[in-house]
């Protein structure tokens, strides 16, 4: 049973979200399914919650607008790159509705529940109460000031409302105020000694850094948590249970249950007959011909193994809370593995929905007509699989031009080419007769590899399984090279015809282990080889008919071009990011916590390049005509050095005489407005944009600062 996260259906997909967990998630389920294995593989919107009346209010619009209008933009997205979901639900279907009300029963009749009158935050301008996420503050434990009331996002602290210093609402600006409600509140507290030992079982399978997430929750003691939400849109606590007016269900109860609703739909719509309007209909045998009650096995029987692809903001609810859901109905097993990513970064910032830094799914293919799997490919090569990573548009020229397109397209090309020159791409007896003595001729063993990327992903290395398989493809690359049939034909045609041969089953064997990690360039492959798939076994290449078909280019080279084009968009939308904040700090708080993100990683090495010393002013003057420049002399303890400074509109230069300051000295020099500037004076800038000198107060001038 394999699950991806549920998309908030409140913008489209972007790269981030793929290299998150759809296609991690996506490579396993396939490989699964070529082994053989009975997979059930769900996702579908996750239609409730404040991120969908947010940006419905954001758009003048009604959350139901909003979901509607971007569950079918993300589905075609997900359709388009081709994630073999077996069934892409949503959280709006009456199923799910039905599904999620039922475990709302179960849990009150079990006792998981405890109802707790507490004050909440109330809007009364607004006239309701506020979710956690409608409510920001300051951040109590690393005073960022633009927290929300369930996280903050820079210290990545989760948060109750209560410990917001400062709050404000965001629908109205207001400070809110408190006013008693119920809540229907899971005891989470109650399993606290269970889920501990339970999530002790996992401690040498799962990734570290989701095992000590949970760890850390866990040695912060649990504490029970409000199921429910006085809103407008959501499910509603089912109607007859005493005190539901006004109650929906908390969106972080409902959206994991909708991995069950969805699979409930499926079987039923396989026993219906009516699978066409699941997606994409990838399901195996194992799904064929089943009941409408089949569903359960996959959700409540012991040997089922449950797998949950999520990104890391979202490891909480799958390993902690959902996991004590499903075990307080004592009806449904809990997740085998949650072999969760962390983040990727664009272009050294943080990917953000509305601060347009993203590169969108839809927008890459109308960019990149077809060109899903080089996406894929550097994805895969930069998955955030146990740190935060980084995709760069270079850095996919270079992985397409010098990875796919040297390496992979080229072997595969070669090899279809010299077939069809030399003999009309027909495979004749001695062709077919020719096979491989042993399964190293081309330097790389295909049984090896094969058994290497299994593992590899069985373990949810996927970035590992990626680099066997092109090592495998640079082989093939080097056998051809080393050869040189091209040159052989000429002298030695019965020996070029074997050296052909092999490389053609090699080719096919690519081809066969390429299937879920490249599924589209193996279709390609494939369909040029005219291949026969019977199995997936690599060494049982078939034709269909005599011929190959003719090469076609697998990866066509990026060109200069688009990456500025690409690198272009990019920056305009930094450019307008101005705009953006303007318009950020009026209404919207989203966006407002994603801008003081922390920059992207930097090793030591990095580090220590920079040479940051204490200084002293010793003179300071208007540059003429430049409003905002200084001309400082600053003492650096072994000599004197000209600095000009970006600070005139801040301080004045008898101001800053005499101040110790902060210097990075090996900055290379830089001419301002004709006079050379050696260096940079540190500065602190405050929320009001003033700025501060950053200083080691009565240190002398020259010490290292480290
Ligand atoms: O973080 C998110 O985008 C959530 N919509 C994920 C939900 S996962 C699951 F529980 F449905
Ligand atoms: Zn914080």
């Amino acid at each position: 049973m394999i699950t991806a996260a549920l998309p908030y259906a409140n913008g489209p997909l972007h790269i981030g979200h793929l290299a998150g967990a759809y296609i991690a998630a996506d490579i396993y389920a396939r490989y699964l399914r070529l082994q053989g294995k009975d997979v059930v593989f769900v996702c579908g919107s996750d239609e409730h919650g404040a991120a969908i009346t947010i940006k419905a209010k954001k758009e003048n619009t009604t959350p139901k607008e909003i979901v509607d209008k971007y569950h079918a933009i993300i589905r075609k997205s997900f359709e388009d790159f081709g994630i073999a979901f077996d069934i892409y639900h949503r959280t709006s279907e009456q199923v799910h509705y039905e599904t999620s009300q039922e475990f709302f029963r179960i849990l009150n009749e079990k006792g998981a529940f405890e109802i707790i009158e507490s004050e909440q935050y109330y809007d009364q301008t607004a006239q309701q109460f506020l979710a956690d996420r409608y409510i920001t503050g300051t951040c109590p434990k690393c005073a960022n000031e633009n927290a929300y009331g369930d996280q903050c996002e820079k210290c990545g602290s989760s948060l109750n409302p209560m410990d917001l210093i400062h709050p404000k609402s965001t629908i109205s600006g207001d400070t809110p105020v408190l006013k008693k409600t119920k809540h229907w509140f899971l005891k989470l507290d109650a399993q606290q000694e269970e889920i501990a030992a339970w999530l002790e079982t996992k401690k040498d399978t799962w990734k570290s850094h989701v095992y000590g997430q949970c760890k850390s929750w866990i040695n912060d003691g649990l504490r029970p948590r409000a199921m429910t939400r006085d809103l407008d849109w959501g499910i509603p606590v089912p109607p007859e249970i005493e005190g539901s007016e006004g109650k929906v269900l908390y969106v972080w109860l409902d959206a994991p249950i909708g991995y069950i609703s969805a699979t409930k739909q499926l079987f039923r719509e396989i026993e219906n007959n009516t699978t066409e309007f699941s997606y994409p209909q990838n399901f195996g045998p194992s799904l064929q011909n089943r009941k409408a009650e089949d569903w359960k096995a996959y959700w409540q029987e012991e040997e089922t193994e449950l797998v949950h692809f999520i990104g890391k903001d979202n490891i909480v609810f799958h390993c902690i809370t959902f996991p004590a859901i499903l075990n307080a109905t004592g009806q449904y097993i809990r997740p085998d593995q949650v072999p969760a990513n962390e983040f990727m970064n664009l272009e050294g910032d943080k990917i953000s929905t509305s601060r347009n830094w993203a590169v969108w799914l839809h927008e890459y293919l109308q960019d990149f007509p077809g060109r899903e799997d080089e996406l894929r490919y550097t994805l895969i090569a930069n998955m955030p699989e146990n740190k935060d990573s980084e995709f760069t548009w270079q850095d996919f020229q270079d992985r397409v031009n010098n990875e796919l397109v040297a390496a992979y397209g080229n072997f595969v090309n070669r090899v279809v080419t010299l077939i069809h020159k030399y003999y009309d791409g027909r495979l004749d007896e001695h062709f077919r007769k020719t096979q491989r003595e042993n399964d190293s001729i081309i330097g790389k063993s295909i049984l090896e590899t094969e058994a290497a990327i299994a593992q590899n992903l069985e373990q949810f290395k996927f970035k590992e399984a990626l680099s066997e398989l092109m090592s495998f493809a640079r082989a093939g690359n080097k056998f051809l090279a080393d050869t040189e049939p091209w040159k052989l034909v000429k002298t030695d045609p019965d020996k070029t015809k074997d050296i052909l041969a092999v490389s053609l089953d090699w080719v096919y064997a690519l081809a066969i282990m390429s299937k879920s990690l490249l599924p589209k360039t193996a279709e390609k492959i494939l369909d040029m080889l005219n291949a026969d798939v019977q199995d997936n076994n690599p060494f049982n290449y078939q034709l269909k008919e005599e011929k190959l078909k003719s090469a076609q280019i697998l990866f066509p080279k990026i060109e200069d071009e688009q990456i500025a084009f690409q690198l272009e968009k990019l920056n305009k939308s930094k450019q307008d990011k101005n705009e953006i904040l303007k318009q950020v700090q009026n209404d919207d708080i989203v966006e407002k916590s994603e801008i003081s993100n922390l920059k992207s990683e930097i090793t030591y090495d990095d580090f220590s390049k920079m040479d940051i010393r204490t200084g002293k002013i010793l003179e300071a003057e208007k540059v003429p005509k430049a409003d905002k420049l200084l001309k400082l002399l600053v003492d650096i303890g072994m000599e004197q050095r000209t600095i000009v400074s970006g600070i005139a509109e801040h301080f004045t230069p008898e101001e800053v005489i005499g101040k110790e300051v902060s210097v990075l000295v090996n900055l290379a020099p830089r001419k301002l407005r004709g006079i050379e500037s050696n260096g940079m004076i540190l500065m602190a800038e405050d929320e009001n944009g003033k700025l501060h000198f950053v200083n080691a107060v009565g240190v002398a001038p020259g010490n290292m600062i480290k």
